[in-house]
């Protein structure tokens, strides 16, 4: 049956009684959803609450939430998420991008501003988050070489999408395993590979690409397999950053020491001090 509300408030009030049980923040994706309905963003919803929803409107926002109802993520049902301050693309083709990811950028963009010239590699780059947010941050004359890699055709057609978008030409994205593809030397090589365990798999994350989630040996295969390859491409004075499970730590320590035993190794902490990044400074 076609779907009516008399106005636009009357719209999110059914939604975000419909998205209680699927969702923990149903007002906030009843917005979501309404504004991508509407091409608005918040300001100008909250200035039409009053105004009447067109039929065709009401219509297809009641797809969108019977989408979200059924457990699709808000990011793959309007195709955008924010990460670091950039609205990027995304299909179910890439992981949805995830704050604690920022934390990469925020320390690339810190040691790259101090290493001008550098080359600079995100390794498994999905939507290109972490790269086009470091290219979009660094000054424009910044001198250095910025290069995404991931084996997932698909992934790299959004990242593609995503820089053309931003106007960043100046990154280079590159498909290929790990870093098998590289022939030079590269300074600072960031990653947010997969490193679940299957056994953690939740209906939280049942839309997102097994191959963007998931690795063998306790989900540490795929950065097991990239320390091994690390100090045939990285110089001297380099760097590996890498976000990791919390259950990883001492694994992580463990096999980064053993590749480089004369690099300086450690586990730093996310806001909620859980351990998350593995810093390997060679
Ligand atoms: C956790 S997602 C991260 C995506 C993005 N960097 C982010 O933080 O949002 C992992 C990415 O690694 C890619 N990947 C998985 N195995 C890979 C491999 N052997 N070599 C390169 N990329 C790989 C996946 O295709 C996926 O895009």
């Amino acid at each position: 049956m076609t779907k009516r509300f008399d106005t636009i408030r009357a719209a999110l009030h059914w939604a975000t009684q419909h998205l209680r049980e699927a969702s923990d923040s149903p007002r906030l994706d009843a917005e979501l959803l309404l504004m991508h309905t509407l091409s608005l963003d918040r300001v100008g919803l909250y200035q039409r609450l009053a105004e009447p929803l067109p039929p065709e409107s009401a219509e297809r926002f009641a797809q969108l939430v019977r989408r979200r109802q059924a457990g699709e993520p808000i990011a793959y049902i309007t195709g955008h998420k924010e990460f670091f301050g950039l609205d990027l693309l995304v299909s179910p083709a890439v992981l949805i991008p995830r704050p604690e990811t920022e934390f990469l950028v925020q320390w690339a963009l810190a040691w790259l501003s101090d290493h001008p010239g550098a080359t600079c590699v995100d390794v498994g780059t999905g939507s290109g988050a972490i790269i086009l947010a470091i290219a979009w941050h660094l000054p424009r004359e910044w001198p250095g070489l910025l290069i995404g890699s991931d084996i997932s055709l698909p992934a790299l057609q959004v990242a593609k999408a995503n820089r053309q978008r931003l106007g960043l030409q100046r990154v280079q994205f590159v498909c290929g395993s790990l870093l098998e593809w590289c022939g030079e030397p590269l300074d600072l090589i960031v990653a947010n590979l997969p490193y679940l365990r299957y056994e953690q798999a939740h209906p939280g994350i049942a839309y997102e690409p097994a191959i963007a989630l998931y690795a063998d040996h306790e989900g540490f295969a795929a950065y097991e397999a990239l320390l091994d390859q690390a100090p045939g491409c990285i110089q001297t004075g380099g760097v590996l950053l890498c976000e990791i499970d919390p259950s990883q730590a001492a694994r992580a320590q463990q096999s980064a020491r053993r590749a480089f035993p004369h690099a300086n190794v450690r586990v730093l902490p996310d806001l909620a001090g859980r351990a998350r990044y593995l810093l390997v400074e060679t």
